[in-house]
């Protein structure tokens, strides 16, 4: 992309030619006032606010920079007296009907109009010849408020909700003096598309649309911003908790900062409230006399160390937690494996992504995402979501996606038997029938090598397995696999030779292009440590592969297998993108996985930019409790139990002499174990398996087995109230630390409060006992831990809190009509494996090759689901909700996501409905192999017909469905009875009459 120079304020920059005026002035330094620009958003032109001189043909033009271009050797003027005066006129104008309640507004302290009047002097407001127009304001959801009179009609929020979160849920209104932003039809927004992510809040320049503060409302002056990661999901949004007399009030971001670019959602903006909830647990408690009775930490901690050790060894089990840190998660498998000499140590992903996790770990080497956030955004021609409904699990990554399929043209590909959101905006929507997954993807990869679309080189350079994997994929032709997924033969091929081309087969219906037609970004000159770069757009007029060019089903894979040609270099890279622990039957999950790499292998988009097998974990530390090695089977960084030097390693760091070096036991067994009196003590930090597991009941039966359970959380749970012992600890507001996203980014989290009452955070909780079960723990900080493990955990071995405090830039380049707009992404955090203090982080996995790892191209059997059956004739499935964040375990402490009633029926089709006979909104009882429910009905096309949808809510205890079918998926009963159809249940329902 050729490049322009301009003369900014006697200051000259060079851009990208196409760039606007007021990002050039950015790149200079310079910040040109504004209300209705947004960077990355398409300009608008509507305020006038961001006028400027420039040279022209007729000497200096005025012109608004956030719509015109910069010229070559164009000599441009931001702060002239004309300029002056003209954003004088402006805010003059602004200023005649806006109510000047400054001192009543909640933006007063951060608000544009404000600081613009002081920086331009506007000291008089105009009169009026018509009354004032003055409206009431207007509650738009429980999130939102709405005051139309300080509106300055930027349009901000109606763009943002448009174009980043694909919601369209605000729109205009009226003309005139009348004109206002409204939702369509006036309705709550509750009612229309909106997902309550605040982003319109946060970019409104003035105090037009505000949220609900959490609890104590105080001038933005005197609040305290904190910048910290989201303590969600595992996406790792940058955030700043606000805080005020040490209570969080609320939460906000910061446009172009994070890998979220500014943007939240709904848990991360509105979810933390829970940090104040009045049943945060206050002082340590152990048992008295049967009674939990509140004591000082040094009896606390005396108690329990006293206990567990009685115990060490093979009867002693620990679960950890994905929502603690990555220190806290280390110092509680040190204490288990060298104060308490067992591997008894897991955490709550086991029940949930671990398997699927060690099987890209054993496919690929690592147990890890390939690629990043960005790289998947910028580099991916083509993205494949697989059986996930990322829009609500991981929403600010759907979000930003949604919006890069709709300015960039990359094309997208969602695998989903039922139509989640992210539907609306996919290139095609493959909806096999639940539980025939694996044979859509067999037959996926067969199109790819039959139509010559695999990369023939790569495979034979790189990967082993291929024979067999062509034989086994040749024993199912398209049409068969057709038949059993019930996805038509031809969408199959479309969607393999759009996965396979990074797109390009359908490059011929690209939206409108853009003039300037590259999605690309650009290192910052001296400024990014990861500049990603992408190829030009691919030339649309080549000719996609067509039917007729398909193997005929009858080809033996040794005639398939010479029609390979090397693809088309100009192909851009496919990502495949799932949230793993929801993706397949228990018994498929491996599989699933293993399925998902082989098409990523077969086409080379292991180890390119763009490409790779990105598994998003659930909750926020899941990547990096398994780092830290909350694993039975790995010391901290992967590293194997049976490799002495490794196992010496820690040992002699910890100061022990030997640690056990067999495997321990799996969460699953660790309840077996209780229930059958083997697994005598437990220690459990910030999880309640009681209602976030599978079979609650079970749970519950065998924790009642145990001689000692110690629970340490900030809640009282259902786990903690089986306990005999209670550790109160700190949120993830209240500490330090570390924590790891699913693009493996390590990032920090930071103190905004100090814990509540007699709290404490996990790290030092820990430390004080691990120094009680005779271990060396004289940690000053969660830094020094940090150092201790970076010591020992080849992966994070360059990171330190310095250099994660560093920020880092990567320029965007974004196509828009008529120009592009560029920004500057502000990330931190390094992406492991970060080998030494000069590395700056690894954006791309197995870039350099798989190392002695050499992959195999696995043969994926499929097997069919559980039929349906007169008695039984619907297809269970679950689904996940944003307001009800991981089934709740922490959103149903939050006052705010609490408004929102779960919209937890059952769904089935019109269809369905009606051959039960059963109306919308009835009440219902659902029947399953794993027990009934009650519930009610909610009728909608969205969900196909034979197939049942069963909102996650949030989970009870009472509702055994639920609780086994959301908290997991690959799950394998404590008595080793596999259930395979957990995932995907046969169901029938009948009105519940009583
Ligand atoms: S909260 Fe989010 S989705 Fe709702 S109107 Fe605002 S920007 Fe749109
Ligand atoms: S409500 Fe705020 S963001 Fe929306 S148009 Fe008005 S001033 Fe702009
Ligand atoms: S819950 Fe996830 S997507 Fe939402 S703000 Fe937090 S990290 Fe971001
Ligand atoms: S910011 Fe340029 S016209 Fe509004």
């Amino acid at each position: 992309m050729a490049d322009v120079s301009v003369t900014i304020d006697g200051i000259k920059v060079t851009v990208p030619k196409g760039t606007y005026l007021i990002d050039a002035a950015r790149k200079a330094g310079i910040n040109i006032s504004n209300f209705c620009y947004l960077p990355g958003l398409r300009a608008y032109g509507a305020c006038r606010m961001c006028v400027v001189e420039v040279s022209g043909r007729k000497g200096m033009e005025t012109v608004i920079s956030c719509g015109t271009p910069a010229a070559d050797g164009q000599v441009v003027l931001t702060n002239s007296e004309h300029v002056r005066e003209e954003k004088k006129r402006v805010l003059q104008a602004l200023d005649v009907d806006h109510p000047v309640d400054c001192p009543i507004c909640e933006a007063s302290g951060r608000c544009d109009l404000q600081d613009y009047c002081y920086e331009f002097e506007v000291t008089k407001v105009g009169s009026l010849d018509r009354p004032k127009i003055v409206r009431p304001l207007e509650r738009l959801s429980p999130f939102i408020d709405l005051d139309r009179d300080r509106c300055v009609l930027c349009g901000r929020c109606v763009r943002i909700c448009d174009e980043t979160i694909g919601a369209e849920a605000l729109a205009w209104a009226d003309r005139g003096v009348e004109a206002a932003i409204d939702t369509p039809f006036g309705k709550s927004l509750l009612d229309t598309a909106c997902t309550s992510c605040g982003s319109c809040v946060q970019v409104c320049p003035v105090g037009a649309l505000s949220s609900h503060t959490y609890e104590i409302s105080a001038h933005n002056w005197e609040v305290q911003p904190t910048r910290t990661t989201c303590g969600m999901c595992s996406v790792g949004c940058q955030e700043y908790v606000e805080t005020y007399r040490n209570r969080v009030v609320q939460v906000s971001s910061e446009d172009s900062v994070g890998v979220n670019d500014g943007v939240l959602c709904v848990s991360g903006r509105y979810g933390l409230d829970f940090v104040n909830h009045k049943q945060r647990l206050l002082a340590p408690m152990i048992k008295r006399d049967g009674k939990l009775t509140e004591v000082s930490w040094d009896v606390a901690l005396d108690y329990v160390a006293a206990n567990l050790s009685r115990y060490a060894g093979e009867q002693v089990a620990a679960i950890g937690s994905s929502h603690t840190s990555n220190e806290e998660a280390y110092l509680l498998q040190k204490i288990v494996r060298g104060g308490l000499k067992s591997n008894n140590i897991d955490h709550d992903a086991r029940l949930g992504s671990t398997p699927a996790m060690q099987a890209l770990g054993d496919a690929l080497g690592y147990p890890a995402a390939t690629n990043g956030i960005q790289d998947i955004y910028m580099n991916a021609g083509c993205v494949l979501e697989f059986n996930s409904n990322l829009y609500e699990t991981h929403p600010v990554f759907a979000y930003n996606l949604q919006k890069n399929v709709r300015i960039t043209g990359q094309k997208l590909i969602v695998i989903n038997p039922l139509r989640t959101r992210l539907v609306e905006w996919a290139t095609i929507h493959l909806a096999p029938r639940p539980g025939t997954e694996l044979a859509l993807l067999n037959a996926m990869a067969r199109v790819i090598i039959e139509e010559g679309l695999n990369e023939a080189d790569y495979v034979s350079s790189k990967v082993d397995g291929y024979e067999q994997y062509l034989a086994s994929l040749m024993t199912t032709t398209i049409d068969e696999a057709a038949n059993e997924t019930g996805v038509p033969a031809e969408d199959i091929r479309r969607a393999a030779r759009l996965y396979a081309t990074g797109g390009k087969t359908e490059q011929q219906q690209e939206i409108k292009p853009p003039p300037v037609a590259a999605n690309t970004s650009v290192p910052v000159s001296g400024g990014p440590e990861q500049g990603i770069g992408v190829p030009a757009m691919a030339n649309s007029s080549q000719s996609a592969p067509t039917p007729e060019n398909a193997g005929a089903a009858s080809q033996s894979p040794a005639q398939v297998q010479a029609q390979a040609t090397t693809p088309d270099p100009q192909y851009k890279a496919s990502s495949i993108v799932y949230m793993p622990g929801v993706i397949a039957r228990a018994a498929d999950e491996a599989n699933a996985v293993y399925a998902l790499v082989n098409l990523a292998l077969l086409t080379g988009n292991v180890g390119r930019k763009g490409g790779g097998v990105n598994p998003f974990v659930g909750q926020n530390n899941k990547q990096g409790a398994a780092d830290s090695g909350c694993l039975p089977n790995y010391l901290p960084g992967y590293q194997r139990l049976d490799d002495t030097a490794a196992v010496n390693k820690f040992a002699q760091a910890w100061g022990v002499d030997a640690l056990p070096t067999t495997a321990g036991r799996d969460l699953n067994t660790m309840y077996a174990g209780a229930a059958a009196g083997e697994i005598k003590a437990m220690f459990i930090v910030g999880e309640n398996p009681v209602l976030a597991d599978p079979e609650p009941e079970r749970v519950k039966r065998a924790l009642d087995n145990l001689e000692f359970l110690v629970v340490q959380d900030i809640f009282m749970t259902e786990t903690a109230e089986l306990a005999d012992a209670i550790l109160p600890a700190a949120s993830f507001a209240e500490k330090d630390g570390t924590t790891t996203n699913a693009e493996r980014r390590v990032q920090r989290i930071r103190m905004a409060v100090e814990p509540r009452g007699l709290a404490r955070p996990d790290w030092a909780i820990l430390a004080d006992l691990g120094v009680r079960l005779g271990l060396k723990m004289d940690y000053r900080n969660p830094s020094s831990i940090f150092g201790e493990m970076v010591k020992l955990m080849p992966i994070y071995a360059g990171i330190t809190y310095s250099r994660l405090d560093v920020a880092r830039y990567l320029e965007l380049v974004v196509p828009m009509p008529g120009a592009i707009s560029y920004k500057q992404l502000k990330l931190q955090g390094y992406q492991w494996p970060v080998p030494d203090r000069s590395s700056k982080g690894t954006d791309v996995l197995y870039a350099d090759g798989f190392g002695t790892h050499r992959p195999n191209l696995r043969v994926v059997t499929y097997t069919a689901p559980t039929a349906t059956t007169e008695q039984m004739p619907l297809t269970l499935t679950a689904a996940r909700s944003s307001y009800a964040f991981n089934m709740g375990t922490l959103s149903r402490y939050s006052r705010m996501l609490n408004i929102v009633e779960p919209d937890d029926g059952l769904r089935v089709n019109p269809a369905d409905a009606r051959r039960m006979g059963v109306a919308n909104g009835a009440p219902i009882k659902l029947f399953t192999s794993v027990g009934e429910a009650k519930s009610k009905l909610i009728v909608t096309e969205d969900v196909p017909h034979g197939q049942a949808l069963l909102a996650s809510g949030q989970a009870t205890r009472d509702d055994p469905i639920r609780a086994t079918m959301v908290a997991h998926d690959g799950y394998q009963r404590p008595d080793s009875e596999l259930i395979p159809d957990l995932r995907v249940l046969v169901a029938r329902i009948e009105q519940d009459k009583g």
